[in-house]
């Protein structure tokens, strides 16, 4: 059964802006990077999400085509952003399903919770290998797309209909440094010191790079996973507006960065997480403040995080 579309859109964007379009989306299984994927099918867009769960991507896929009559929407699991061959792969079969690459997200990622002290080396590079590896893999894969995308519709005197356009997801905590996810800020680092980079490049071939960084959004599984009701109650009071965000706000600011009103927005870093970024500490994992839980020598280890 079709999500209501206040569930994930808000209804200040027109139906059909993205009709005739074809985004395709590395995570597409995961609670953010979906929402994103069913608000641009919503609004006309086809799309391939890939992911690494075959049941949990193809299932997906089906729930994200009920968001609107017609749409085609394929899911390809099994896939894993750190080998480019199975995303070439996955490429060409939406280029041949869907007739093109106009937009893409790349929002694979890989985390969890650990000291320095007991992050392996091959630990920190699994995290690196698939957040910054796997998102220049994603670029590697659907540039020549992109490019073709843009060159179909960028219009010299003005730019009405919008094409060659990737989001990079990203996080905040680099921004900082982030204790516990040394890995994963030095891999986001990477991400968009990366997104930067073809902004620069491939801006002369009509194609924008941007940086989409959600704050914590409720109901992820990433928040699941690395959160706990002590740290989401501390998140809540540091953050500006009191509150987690939500999958919708995410998918609003993807809708703004591929649609119309993005068309000079190039080599940006947008965060939305209603400031929280800025309030340090934000974040912290366990019930205990910082530092006090990084003196202490067992807590991950006694933590299962
Ligand atoms: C320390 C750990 C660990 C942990 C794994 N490792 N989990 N080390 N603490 N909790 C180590 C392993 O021991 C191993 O090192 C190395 O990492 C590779 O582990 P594998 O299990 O072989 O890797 P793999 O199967 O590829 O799994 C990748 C993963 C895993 C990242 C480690 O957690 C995963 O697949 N996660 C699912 C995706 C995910 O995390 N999504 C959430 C993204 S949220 P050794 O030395 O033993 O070989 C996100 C946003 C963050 O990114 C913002 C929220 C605050």
């Amino acid at each position: 059964m079709a999500l209501p579309r206040s569930d994930y859109l808000s209804n200040v964007w027109k139906d059909g802006i993205f009709d005739n379009k074809v985004v395709f989306c590395t995570g597409g299984g995961g609670t953010i990077c979906s929402a994103q994927v069913r608000a641009l099918v919503h609004l006309g867009a086809n799309a391939c999400i890939v992911g690494r769960n075959v049941e949990k991507t193809e299932a997906m896929a089906r729930s994200i085509a009920t968001a609107r009559k017609g749409a085609r929407v394929i899911g390809i699991g099994g896939l894993d952003v750190r080998k480019i061959e199975t995303l070439e792969k996955a490429v060409e079969r939406t280029v041949k399903e869907l007739g093109g690459i106009d937009f893409v997200i790349a929002g694979a990622a890989g985390n969890f919770l650990s000291p320095i002290s007991n992050l392996s080396p091959n630990a920190f590079k699994t995290v690196i290998d698939i957040d910054t590896i796997g998102s220049y893999n994603t670029l590697k894969a659907t540039i020549p797309h992109l490019v073709a995308s843009a060159k179909k519709h960028t219009n010299a005197a003005s730019n009405p209909d919008t094409g060659g356009r990737i989001i990079f997801i990203s996080a905040s905590f680099h921004f900082t440094g982030m204790p516990l996810q040394t890995h994963a800020a030095v891999a986001k680092a990477g991400v968009d010191a990366l997104s930067a980079s073809v902004a620069l490049e491939y801006g002369p071939r009509g194609v924008t790079s941007n940086i989409l960084t959600p704050g914590p959004i409720a109901g992820t599984e990433g928040m699941e996973r690395l959160g706990n009701k002590a740290s989401e109650a501390a998140a809540m009071r540091k953050n500006p507006l009191q509150r987690y965000g939500s999958v919708k706000e995410i998918a609003d600011g993807t809708v703004y960065l591929f649609s119309d009103a993005g068309n000079y927005v190039n080599g940006e870093v947008l965060v939305i997480d209603g400031g929280g970024w800025r309030s340090p500490g934000s974040l912290q994992p366990g019930s205990k403040q910082y530092p006090d839980y990084l003196l202490d020598d067992s807590f991950a280890r006694k933590s299962k995080l």
